[in-house]
Protein backbone atom coordinates (compact mmCIF):
# COMPACT_ATOMS: atom_id res chain seq x y z
CA UNK A 1 0.00 0.00 0.00
CA UNK A 2 1.49 3.44 -0.82
CA UNK A 3 -0.06 5.00 1.69
CA UNK A 4 -0.77 4.60 5.17
CA UNK A 5 -3.33 6.89 5.29
CA UNK A 6 -5.63 4.50 3.44
CA UNK A 7 -7.82 2.82 6.26
CA UNK A 8 -9.08 -0.02 4.01
CA UNK A 9 -12.21 -2.59 5.43
CA UNK A 10 -13.14 -5.69 3.51
CA UNK A 11 -16.49 -7.18 4.34
CA UNK A 12 -17.24 -10.78 3.56
CA UNK A 13 -20.46 -10.18 1.81
CA UNK A 14 -23.07 -8.50 0.62
CA UNK A 15 -24.81 -7.86 3.64
CA UNK A 16 -21.82 -6.86 5.56
CA UNK A 17 -21.19 -4.35 3.07
CA UNK A 18 -24.13 -2.64 2.91
CA UNK A 19 -24.15 -2.24 6.62
CA UNK A 20 -20.99 -1.68 7.34
CA UNK A 21 -21.20 1.25 5.02
CA UNK A 22 -24.60 2.52 6.56
CA UNK A 23 -22.97 2.13 9.83
CA UNK A 24 -19.76 4.16 8.93
CA UNK A 25 -21.65 7.01 7.53
CA UNK A 26 -23.58 7.49 10.64
CA UNK A 27 -20.55 7.05 13.03
CA UNK A 28 -18.83 9.74 10.73
CA UNK A 29 -22.07 12.10 11.04
CA UNK A 30 -23.22 11.67 14.67
CA UNK A 31 -20.55 13.54 16.37
CA UNK A 32 -21.05 16.90 13.78
CA UNK A 33 -23.80 19.20 14.42
CA UNK A 34 -25.11 20.33 11.09
CA UNK A 35 -22.83 17.96 8.35
CA UNK A 36 -22.11 18.60 5.04
CA UNK A 37 -22.19 15.57 2.98
CA UNK A 38 -22.67 14.54 -0.94
CA UNK A 39 -23.97 11.04 -1.43
CA UNK A 40 -23.43 8.79 -5.06
CA UNK A 41 -25.91 7.23 -7.13
CA UNK A 42 -24.51 4.20 -8.31
CA UNK A 43 -25.93 0.96 -7.95
CA UNK A 44 -23.21 0.51 -5.25
CA UNK A 45 -24.47 2.54 -2.61
CA UNK A 46 -28.03 1.30 -2.80
CA UNK A 47 -28.19 -1.05 -0.33
CA UNK A 48 -26.47 1.33 1.96
CA UNK A 49 -29.60 3.48 1.29
CA UNK A 50 -31.38 0.59 2.13
CA UNK A 51 -30.06 0.20 5.47
CA UNK A 52 -30.06 3.74 6.60
CA UNK A 53 -33.50 4.11 5.96
CA UNK A 54 -34.66 0.88 7.95
CA UNK A 55 -32.24 1.02 10.57
CA UNK A 56 -31.18 4.72 11.14
CA UNK A 57 -34.60 6.60 10.10
CA UNK A 58 -35.32 7.77 13.32
CA UNK A 59 -31.94 9.46 14.28
CA UNK A 60 -32.08 12.92 15.00
CA UNK A 61 -29.15 13.57 12.80
CA UNK A 62 -30.99 13.68 9.91
CA UNK A 63 -32.78 16.83 10.49
CA UNK A 64 -29.39 18.65 10.74
CA UNK A 65 -27.52 17.29 7.58
CA UNK A 66 -27.06 19.36 4.60
CA UNK A 67 -26.64 17.76 1.38
CA UNK A 68 -24.86 19.08 -1.39
CA UNK A 69 -25.20 17.01 -5.03
CA UNK A 70 -22.05 14.97 -6.06
CA UNK A 71 -22.82 15.27 -9.77
CA UNK A 72 -25.88 15.34 -12.50
CA UNK A 73 -26.78 15.00 -15.83
CA UNK A 74 -26.54 18.54 -18.23
CA UNK A 75 -29.97 19.79 -19.84
CA UNK A 76 -32.64 17.76 -17.66
CA UNK A 77 -36.19 18.96 -16.63
CA UNK A 78 -36.19 19.29 -12.77
CA UNK A 79 -38.46 16.40 -12.92
CA UNK A 80 -36.81 14.10 -15.01
CA UNK A 81 -36.44 10.88 -13.05
CA UNK A 82 -32.90 10.32 -14.31
CA UNK A 83 -31.66 12.94 -12.18
CA UNK A 84 -29.19 11.81 -9.66
CA UNK A 85 -30.48 14.34 -7.49
CA UNK A 86 -34.02 12.64 -7.45
CA UNK A 87 -32.09 9.24 -7.34
CA UNK A 88 -30.70 9.90 -3.85
CA UNK A 89 -33.62 11.74 -2.61
CA UNK A 90 -35.76 8.75 -3.37
CA UNK A 91 -33.59 6.03 -2.15
CA UNK A 92 -32.37 7.95 1.07
CA UNK A 93 -33.39 12.07 1.54
CA UNK A 94 -36.92 11.73 1.65
CA UNK A 95 -37.17 8.51 3.45
CA UNK A 96 -34.80 9.76 6.12
CA UNK A 97 -36.36 13.04 6.02
CA UNK A 98 -33.67 15.10 5.27
CA UNK A 99 -35.20 19.03 5.32
CA UNK A 100 -35.69 20.02 1.56
CA UNK A 101 -34.33 23.70 2.72
CA UNK A 102 -30.93 21.81 3.45
CA UNK A 103 -30.70 20.55 0.27
CA UNK A 104 -28.22 22.05 -2.23
CA UNK A 105 -29.06 20.47 -5.74
CA UNK A 106 -28.22 21.39 -9.57
CA UNK A 107 -29.81 23.14 -11.92
CA UNK A 108 -29.72 20.22 -14.60
CA UNK A 109 -31.23 22.68 -16.73
CA UNK A 110 -29.21 26.14 -16.42
CA UNK A 111 -29.02 27.93 -19.45
CA UNK A 112 -25.25 28.29 -18.73
CA UNK A 113 -23.97 25.30 -16.91
CA UNK A 114 -20.65 26.88 -16.99
CA UNK A 115 -22.22 29.79 -14.77
CA UNK A 116 -24.66 26.84 -13.12
CA UNK A 117 -20.67 25.37 -12.16
CA UNK A 118 -19.65 28.90 -10.70
CA UNK A 119 -22.44 29.34 -8.90
CA UNK A 120 -22.20 25.86 -6.87
CA UNK A 121 -18.51 26.51 -6.04
CA UNK A 122 -18.93 29.47 -4.90
CA UNK A 123 -21.38 28.30 -2.49
CA UNK A 124 -19.41 25.46 -1.57
CA UNK A 125 -16.43 27.55 -0.86
CA UNK A 126 -18.85 29.95 1.43
CA UNK A 127 -20.84 27.10 3.13
CA UNK A 128 -18.18 24.11 3.17
CA UNK A 129 -15.94 22.17 2.90
CA UNK A 130 -17.56 19.28 3.03
CA UNK A 131 -17.65 16.99 6.83
CA UNK A 132 -17.89 13.73 4.38
CA UNK A 133 -17.93 12.51 0.68
CA UNK A 134 -19.34 9.32 -0.12
CA UNK A 135 -18.19 8.58 -3.44
CA UNK A 136 -18.42 5.37 -5.87
CA UNK A 137 -15.37 4.34 -8.53
CA UNK A 138 -16.04 4.38 -12.01
CA UNK A 139 -14.88 1.39 -14.12
CA UNK A 140 -12.31 3.97 -15.33
CA UNK A 141 -11.41 5.16 -12.45
CA UNK A 142 -13.60 8.39 -12.48
CA UNK A 143 -14.88 9.95 -9.14
CA UNK A 144 -18.25 11.82 -9.31
CA UNK A 145 -18.21 12.75 -12.84
CA UNK A 146 -13.84 13.53 -12.36
CA UNK A 147 -13.05 11.84 -15.79
CA UNK A 148 -9.35 10.79 -17.02
CA UNK A 149 -7.54 13.75 -17.18
CA UNK A 150 -9.39 16.51 -14.82
CA UNK A 151 -6.87 18.29 -12.86
CA UNK A 152 -6.31 17.94 -9.33
CA UNK A 153 -6.86 21.30 -8.45
CA UNK A 154 -10.43 21.35 -10.56
CA UNK A 155 -13.33 22.90 -8.72
CA UNK A 156 -16.82 22.61 -9.59
CA UNK A 157 -17.69 22.03 -13.63
CA UNK A 158 -19.82 20.90 -16.59
CA UNK A 159 -18.16 18.09 -18.64
CA UNK A 160 -18.96 15.56 -21.77
CA UNK A 161 -18.84 12.10 -20.47
CA UNK A 162 -16.26 9.40 -21.65
CA UNK A 163 -17.62 6.90 -24.08
CA UNK A 164 -17.19 4.55 -21.29
CA UNK A 165 -19.17 5.94 -18.78
CA UNK A 166 -22.33 6.37 -21.33
CA UNK A 167 -21.67 2.49 -21.88
CA UNK A 168 -21.77 2.28 -18.10
CA UNK A 169 -24.34 4.13 -16.96
CA UNK A 170 -26.69 3.05 -19.84
CA UNK A 171 -27.53 0.14 -17.79
CA UNK A 172 -29.23 2.23 -15.63
CA UNK A 173 -31.50 3.57 -18.69
CA UNK A 174 -31.78 0.41 -20.98
CA UNK A 175 -29.89 2.20 -23.72
CA UNK A 176 -26.96 4.23 -24.66
CA UNK A 177 -28.59 6.80 -26.62
CA UNK A 178 -31.09 7.77 -23.35
CA UNK A 179 -28.16 8.39 -21.47
CA UNK A 180 -27.46 12.29 -21.64
CA UNK A 181 -23.80 12.91 -23.02
CA UNK A 182 -22.82 16.23 -20.34
CA UNK A 183 -22.64 16.68 -17.21
CA UNK A 184 -21.31 18.41 -13.97
CA UNK A 185 -19.44 17.18 -11.04
CA UNK A 186 -18.06 18.35 -7.95
CA UNK A 187 -14.21 18.81 -8.92
CA UNK A 188 -11.53 16.84 -7.36
CA UNK A 189 -10.27 20.25 -5.45
CA UNK A 190 -13.74 20.08 -3.67
CA UNK A 191 -13.66 16.41 -3.10
CA UNK A 192 -9.91 16.62 -1.39
CA UNK A 193 -11.14 19.15 1.02
CA UNK A 194 -13.16 16.92 2.81
CA UNK A 195 -12.72 16.40 6.08
CA UNK A 196 -14.21 12.58 5.52
CA UNK A 197 -13.77 10.52 2.47
CA UNK A 198 -15.50 7.16 2.24
CA UNK A 199 -15.19 5.48 -1.02
CA UNK A 200 -17.26 2.64 -1.94
CA UNK A 201 -16.41 -0.23 -4.04
CA UNK A 202 -17.80 -3.61 -4.34
CA UNK A 203 -17.81 -6.54 -7.15
CA UNK A 204 -14.91 -7.89 -9.23
CA UNK A 205 -15.57 -5.37 -11.79
CA UNK A 206 -13.76 -2.74 -9.55
CA UNK A 207 -11.12 -4.52 -8.50
CA UNK A 208 -8.83 -3.36 -10.95
CA UNK A 209 -9.34 -0.33 -10.95
CA UNK A 210 -9.39 -0.13 -7.14
CA UNK A 211 -5.87 -1.21 -7.07
CA UNK A 212 -4.56 1.20 -10.04
CA UNK A 213 -6.49 4.29 -8.14
CA UNK A 214 -4.76 3.07 -4.49
CA UNK A 215 -1.63 1.57 -5.39
CA UNK A 216 -0.81 2.72 -8.51
CA UNK A 217 0.97 6.04 -9.29
CA UNK A 218 -0.97 9.13 -8.47
CA UNK A 219 -2.43 10.59 -11.74
CA UNK A 220 -4.50 12.28 -13.70
CA UNK A 221 -5.18 9.43 -15.74
CA UNK A 222 -6.96 7.36 -12.42
CA UNK A 223 -8.50 10.41 -10.88
CA UNK A 224 -9.48 8.16 -7.79
CA UNK A 225 -5.97 8.20 -7.60
CA UNK A 226 -6.38 11.77 -5.55
CA UNK A 227 -7.46 9.52 -2.66
CA UNK A 228 -3.47 8.58 -1.71
CA UNK A 229 -3.03 12.23 -1.27
CA UNK A 230 -5.56 13.81 1.07
CA UNK A 231 -6.55 12.72 5.27
CA UNK A 232 -9.15 10.48 6.60
CA UNK A 233 -9.78 7.97 3.76
CA UNK A 234 -11.68 4.91 4.54
CA UNK A 235 -12.24 2.55 1.74
CA UNK A 236 -14.91 -0.11 2.05
CA UNK A 237 -14.64 -2.72 -0.36
CA UNK A 238 -16.33 -6.49 -0.80
CA UNK A 239 -13.77 -9.53 -1.28
CA UNK A 240 -14.10 -8.97 -4.74
CA UNK A 241 -13.04 -5.78 -5.33
CA UNK A 242 -10.72 -5.63 -3.20
CA UNK A 243 -8.64 -8.95 -4.54
CA UNK A 244 -5.81 -6.75 -5.59
CA UNK A 245 -4.86 -4.72 -2.64
CA UNK A 246 -4.95 -6.92 -0.08
C1 LIG B 1 -21.79 7.01 -12.10
C2 LIG B 1 -21.78 8.13 -11.08
C3 LIG B 1 -20.66 7.95 -10.07
C4 LIG B 1 -20.68 6.53 -9.53
C5 LIG B 1 -20.43 5.56 -10.66
C6 LIG B 1 -20.33 4.09 -10.23
O1 LIG B 1 -20.89 7.26 -13.12
N1 LIG B 1 -21.63 9.40 -11.72
O2 LIG B 1 -20.84 8.90 -9.03
O3 LIG B 1 -19.71 6.40 -8.54
O4 LIG B 1 -21.51 5.71 -11.56
O5 LIG B 1 -21.57 3.45 -10.31
P1 LIG B 1 -21.84 1.99 -9.79
O6 LIG B 1 -21.87 2.07 -8.30
O7 LIG B 1 -23.19 1.63 -10.33
O8 LIG B 1 -20.77 1.13 -10.31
Amino acid sequence: MSSAKLRIIVTDNEKDFHQRAASLVVETLQPLDNPLVTLPTGMTPVGMYRVLVAEYRDLPLWQNLRFVGLDEYVGLPPGDPRLFYLWVARECLDPLSVPLENRMRFASDAPDIDAEAQRMNQWLLAHGPLDLAVVGIGGNGHIAFNEPGTPYESGVHALTLTPESIRSNARYWGREDHVPRRGITLGLSNLAAARHTIVLASGAGKSEILARALTGPVTVDVPASYLQTISNVTILADKAAAEHII
